[in-house]
């Protein structure tokens, strides 16, 4: 598989800050810890991948903007691209020593989403995506899964926590879809999550409360493994509003439906 020189980039450096991982995950108890809010932590070790990210794409293409989850968001004089980066996604797993966690690195275009890295550095498990080129996991191509009845799916969710203040209706929706599928799964890392969808692991997934930075490169693997993506509403505000369901263009469609399923008396 031949990746263009944009994507190769991204991948660099998405290695370089899983190897600065990698380092932390052996030695998590020694890290420094400190909380954002309730519940809401952030380690030296996100700090550094950042770090890492933000040197490396920055060498790379000068001028590009970027929104990161720890440095927020910085301009650029490039006026067309930027980088969506989470340098860790699935900071309470790493803390824990659970290997699922994730950095992100999405580039938009013009507003679109053109490339997609999320790499498990754990699993050592790459996933990559370019606009119209496919999405692979290593060098293996990308399908979404096939199955075409509820009840036969495997469907992920984000639990909200604490930090999350409102945790809205999200027990209401855990209800209805538990009532239709074969299985619910938490993995605790939203862009793994939509790479687990992109690869036919899970059938779907819904999650609300997300930014930007946990999802747009999960986004464009769903895409361009075959797979629909919308927001709760149906549209596709997913980046701003925070709020995903995704899976093949059949379980997509009626987990939205099962998701929003208004309160039944029991
Ligand atoms: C979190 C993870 C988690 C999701 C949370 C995110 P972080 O990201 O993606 O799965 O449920 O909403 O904040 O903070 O570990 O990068
Ligand atoms: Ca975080
Ligand atoms: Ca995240
Ligand atoms: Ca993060």
């Amino acid at each position: 598989m031949a990746r263009s020189a944009i994507l190769n980039v991204m991948v660099q450096a998405a290695m370089k800050a899983g190897r600065s991982l990698s380092r932390d995950f052996g030695e998590v108890q020694n890290l420094q810890v400190s909380m954002k809010g309730p519940a809401d932590y952030v380690s030296q070790a996100d700090r550094k991948a950042e770090d890492i990210l933000f040197t490396e794409l920055s060498k790379a293409r000068p001028g590009y903007a970027f929104l990161m989850e720890e440095r927020g968001l910085i301009e650029g004089d490039d006026g067309q691209h930027r980088w969506i980066v989470d340098p860790l996604d699935g900071t309470t797993n790493f803390l824990h020593g659970i290997p699922l966690f994730a950095i992100s690195i999405a580039l938009e275009r013009q507003g679109q989403i053109v490339a997609g890295v999320v790499y498990n550095p754990a699993m050592d498990e790459l996933y990559t995506a370019e606009r119209g080129g496919g999405a692979f996991m290593n060098d293996r191509r990308l399908r979404v899964a096939g199955r075409t009845k509820l009840i036969d799916t495997v469907i992920g969710c984000g639990v909200p926590h604490l930090g999350r203040g409102q945790h809205g209706n999200f027990l209401v929706e855990l209800r209805n879809v538990m009532a239709e599928v074969s299985g619910v799964r938490r993995l605790g890392s939203a862009s793994l999550d939509l790479a687990y969808v992109a690869a036919g692991r899970m059938d779907g997934f819904w999650e609300t409360g997300l930014s930007a930075w946990d999802i747009a490169a999960g986004i464009l693997l769903i895409r361009e493994a075959g797979g629909f993506i919308s927001d709760f509403a149906g549209g596709q505000n997913m980046l701003d509003g925070g709020s995903i369901v995704a899976g093949n263009e059949i379980i997509q469609r009626a987990l939205l439906k099962t998701v929003r399923k208004p309160v039944t008396p029991r």
